[in-house]
Parts: structure tokens; C-alpha cells; sequence
């Protein structure tokens, strides 16, 4: 039997510069997709497959985070007071009860990893998740509980992939697997350029990790881009403890590129009770002009 994962990392202390202006003052994760951020999407599926401690590793300029994940009693009696109950329950719900919301400030950019590793205190050495907000992926159950389903199966740690087109392996990180053995990961490299890179598998923002990633994020060092690389943590774990590739159900938007956000906008307009029928129509007027 293995512990139940109960903590969710998000390292949310990026700048967002392939928003700006739009993220000149404001968080990217609070971009919204319809009428709920970013990060409020990855927390749902976080708390989804069973995380009880939230835990966001921030920066400048990400006071809004706080804020939209803590009570707004003002808010909350104004909307009271004028009766409109659906939109009370909408943001009393966002953080259930015996969830709690740790926040951690990443002093300097050193990378994923390092940020990753700024979580250790509050994770202890227990496995955890980590949720990248700017990779949505819709599908009826969440990614993170599909992972957290192989996990129990079978222990280790597991990454989310996809296969990517071969172009575009240098946005990814890369990984070879052993198919006879259940997709364990033999090999993962970070952005590695197409004729180096081990195969067209890609792993997106979904990563459910053992506790013994943070000793040898603590010592891996720079990596590619002079950051320090979870991809360079995951790769020293490889022959220690088994890392599995999990291909994930769902469709994958990467929010962190205007083209994918725009797709994520569409396709979340298009589901949305209140506004898909009529979003459809207007799509279709517009192209068919
Ligand atoms: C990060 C990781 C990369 C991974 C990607 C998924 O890169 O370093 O290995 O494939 O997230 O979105 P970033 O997109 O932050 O440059």
C-alpha cells in the first residue's frame, strides 16, 4: 500500500512575459479561461484527486493568488445582500473546508527545480504533485487523479507525457521508456533539440513525485538555460526509484502560448452551460463571413 498523495506544489512565481502587457501587474495564472483563473482550474484538480495541502511557490507581482484563494467577507455581504446566491456559493467554494493554502516565496528565478525544492519544508518527504497552471487539460477526470490511480497500482513516481511533433521536442522535456516495463522512464532530457532528443514524448506540467526528488534537486546544480531543471532532479532519481510515463486522457492547452489559450477559450466557451449554445452560434456567423 502506498500513502496517499495530500500535497500539491504550484509554482506559480514565472513572470508571464508571452502575456505582457496583460501580465505587466497581474499574475499569468489568473488569466481566465471563461470565469475562473488559471490557477483555480489546477487547484480544483488537485483537490480532485485528493490534495489537502495546496502549495504555492510565488514571486513579485502575485498578491492577486493570495487574495483570490482567501475569504472576501466584503464581497461576501455584498452579495448576500443583494441576493444572488449562485455567485456567493461560487467563490465561498473555491477553497473547501480541511483544505488549507501554504504560499512560499521563490527569493530569486533559478528554475522549476529550484522552485519545486522551495516547497521541501512544507511537503516533508512525502510524495507530492506538481501542477504547472498554463497546461489545462479538460477531460472527465482530471489528470492528476488518473496519475494518482497508476500510482497506487504501483508506487514510484509518475510524469504525465505526450507525444509532441518532432519540431518541437526543444519546448519539452523529453523521455525514453522501457514499454516491457510499464512505461519506466530510462531516459529524460530538458529541451533537447529534435536530433538529440531520445524519442517525440513530451512531458507536460503534471508530475506526481516521492519525497526523494528534493535530495538530489539539492545537489543536480545548473542545468540547460542555466536554471536548475526538475527534468535534471527526475533524471538523477531515475536509478534509485522508478519514474513511470503516464499517457494521460484529455486534451491538453498550453495557456502559456496566446494561440493555446485562445484554443482553451473556445473550447471551455463552447462547454460552458451558460454561454455554449449561444458562443456556438456566434462562431458560426463569424466563419461564415
Ligand atoms: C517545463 C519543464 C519541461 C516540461 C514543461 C511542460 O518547461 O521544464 O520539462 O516539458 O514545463 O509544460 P517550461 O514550459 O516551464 O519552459
Amino acid at each position: 500500500m502506498v500513502n496517499k498523495v495530500r500535497a500539491a506544489v504550484f509554482p506559480v512565481a514565472g513572470r508571464g512575459t508571452r502575456f505582457l502587457p496583460a501580465t505587466k501587474a497581474s499574475p499569468k495564472e489568473m488569466l481566465p479561461i471563461v470565469d475562473k483563473p488559471l490557477i483555480q482550474y489546477a487547484v480544483e484538480e488537485a483537490i480532485a484527486a485528493g490534495a489537502r495541502k495546496l502549495i504555492f511557490v510565488t514571486g513579485a507581482s502575485k498578491r492577486a493568488i493570495e487574495d483570490h484563494f482567501d475569504t472576501d467577507a466584503e464581497l461576501e455581504q455584498a452579495l448576500t445582500d443583494s441576493g444572488k446566491h449562485d455567485l456567493l456559493q461560487s467563490i465561498q467554494g473555491i477553497v473547501p473546508n480541511g483544505v488549507s493554502c501554504i504560499y512560499i516565496r521563490q527569493g530569486k528565478p533559478l528554475g522549476l527545480g529550484h522552485a519545486v525544492l522551495c516547497a521541501r519544508p512544507a511537503v516533508g518527504n512525502e510524495p507530492f504533485f506538481v501542477h504547472l497552471a498554463d497546461d489545462l487539460i479538460a477531460g472527465s477526470t482530471g489528470c492528476l487523479s488518473q496519475m494518482a490511480r497508476e500510482y497506487e497500482d504501483h508506487g514510484g513516481s509518475v510524469v504525465a507525457v505526450e507525444n509532441v511533433p518532432p519540431e518541437s521536442t526543444s519546448s519539452y522535456g523529453i523521455v525514453a521508456v522501457d514499454t516491457s516495463n510499464r512505461s519506466r522512464i530510462t531516459q529524460i532530457v530538458e529541451k533537447p533539440k529534435p536530433a538529440d532528443a531520445p524519442s517525440n514524448s513530451a512531458v507536460v506540467g503534471r508530475y506526481l513525485l516521492s519525497g526523494e526528488i528534493f535530495d538530489k534537486l539539492e545537489t543536480i546544480g545548473e542545468g540547460a538555460g542555466g536554471e536548475i531543471q526538475l527534468t535534471d532532479g527526475i533524471a538523477a532519481l531515475l536509478d534509485k526509484s522508478p519514474v513511470y510515463a503516464y499517457s494521460f486522457e484529455g486534451v491538453r492547452y498550453d495557456c502559456g502560448s496566446k494561440l493555446g489559450y485562445l484554443q482553451a477559450t473556445v473550447a471551455y466557451g463552447l462547454s460552458h452551460p451558460e454561454t455554449g449554445d449561444q458562443f456556438r452560434e456566434h462562431l458560426r456567423k463569424v466563419l461564415a463571413d
